[in-house]
């Protein structure tokens, strides 16, 4: 039997951290085996917040710094295709047909667009970002993927996707399957800054590719129990950024339990917690630099992964973009009007 298909992957923004590690890479690497895994590189969403030449013109080398560091976390370009979604040309295509299946207040409901307009500094909703959605599930229907490992921050964008689905397959006969959402076991990491949500672009990220000394510096920066003004003072463990980061990333659960008792009594200072948070992240993160280092080295080598996987996703589109076509009776269109043109024109020469 065929194994199933995943589809997933980022907007090229430049390095990964911490945050889509727990909220999707990690599936990513332990399901390659059982499925045959897609990885997009979304450069194509990235225009709908910044569509200026200067940011197009960064997109190679933060696709790049990302797929450095999707394989210094175990993706192997071997079992994975890892493609440019702007250089599979089917899904723009596929883009403008689902268009057609989706409202417009159906698109405005969505929270996650109306925060990207926000953060992007954009006084109003743009044609292109309000059909993200869209756009998603076109990447996501394309290698008519069965499941969606992503953050919690997508969820609404699968379920989307899964509208859509059924309503082409309603309209026009079953071509795709359902896709499932799958959510990693941290939905949201919390920033450094006790922000909900660890992100690049503000500033309370720790990067996957981070070295040592940079890591230490933002853990020891980090937001803890502002309450707690001294070490003897009794603090709050829930919730509080540090032990949130311990209990991931620290597999020394004694050491992390024995913290957390005497933070909870008022008995460890912030010092001793956060250089042992350091230590463990470091830890987590010492085979991840290796890793990226040794594909780092070889010239090329990242820029041949897109390649190929580029190439051969190009095969998979072509073949769904024509079973969407013949599902539609699009392509009898064309073909009827041209068999007509070239008889009656032969018939006029004769
Ligand atoms: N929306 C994703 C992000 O937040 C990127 C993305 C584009 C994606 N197409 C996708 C994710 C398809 C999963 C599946 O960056």
């Amino acid at each position: 039997m065929d194994k199933k298909r995943i589809l997933t992957g980022d907007r090229p923004t430049g390095k990964l951290h911490l945050g889509h590690y727990v909220g999707s890479l990690k599936n990513r690497v332990r399901l390659q085996d059982e499925y045959e895994c897609f990885f997009i590189i979304a450069d194509l969403h990235t225009l709908t917040t910044r569509p200026e030449k200067s940011a197009i013109e960064e997109i190679a080398e933060n696709a790049r710094d990302m797929v450095l560091d999707y394989l210094a976390c175990g993706i192997d370009p071997a079992k994975a295709v890892i493609y440019l979604q702007s250089a599979v040309h089917e899904v723009y295509e596929m883009n403008l047909i689902f268009e057609m299946l989706v409202t417009v207040p159906r698109l405005q409901r969505l929270p996650s667009l109306k925060d990207m307009v926000q953060s992007a500094n954009l006084a109003e909703m743009p044609f292109g970002l309000l059909g993200y959605p869209v756009l998603q599930s076109a990447d996501i229907l394309m290698p008519r993927a069965h499941l969606v490992p992503v953050g919690k921050d997508n969820e609404a964008h699968v379920e989307m996707t899964r509208e859509i689905g059924r309503r082409f397959n309603n309209l026009y006969g079953e071509v795709f399957p359902i896709p499932d959402v799958m959510i990693g076991d941290v939905p949201s990491l919390v920033g450094t800054d006790g922000n909900t949500k660890m992100s690049k672009s503000l500033g309370n990220a720790i990067l996957l590719s981070d070295d040592e000394k940079a890591v230490h510096k933002k853990v020891f920066s980090m937001y803890t129990d502002p309450k707690r003004i001294r070490a003897d003072i009794p603090g709050t463990v829930e919730g509080n950024p540090v032990f949130i980061y311990h209990d991931i990333f620290n597999t020394n659960r004694e050491e992390v339990e024995d913290l957390k008792s005497r933070y909870r009594s008022g008995n460890v200072g912030d010092v001793e917690v956060k250089e042992k948070l350091s230590r463990a992240l470091n830890r987590f993160l010492d085979p991840i630099r290796e890793q990226r280092e040794i594909f780092g080295s070889r010239p090329g080598y990242v820029d041949e992964v897109i390649f190929d996987g580029t190439m051969r996703m190009r095969q998979e589109a072509g073949q769904t973009l024509l079973a969407m076509k013949k599902a539609m009776g699009l392509t009898g269109i064309w073909n009827r009007i041209s068999r007509k043109a070239e008889k009656s024109r032969k018939k006029r020469e004769e």
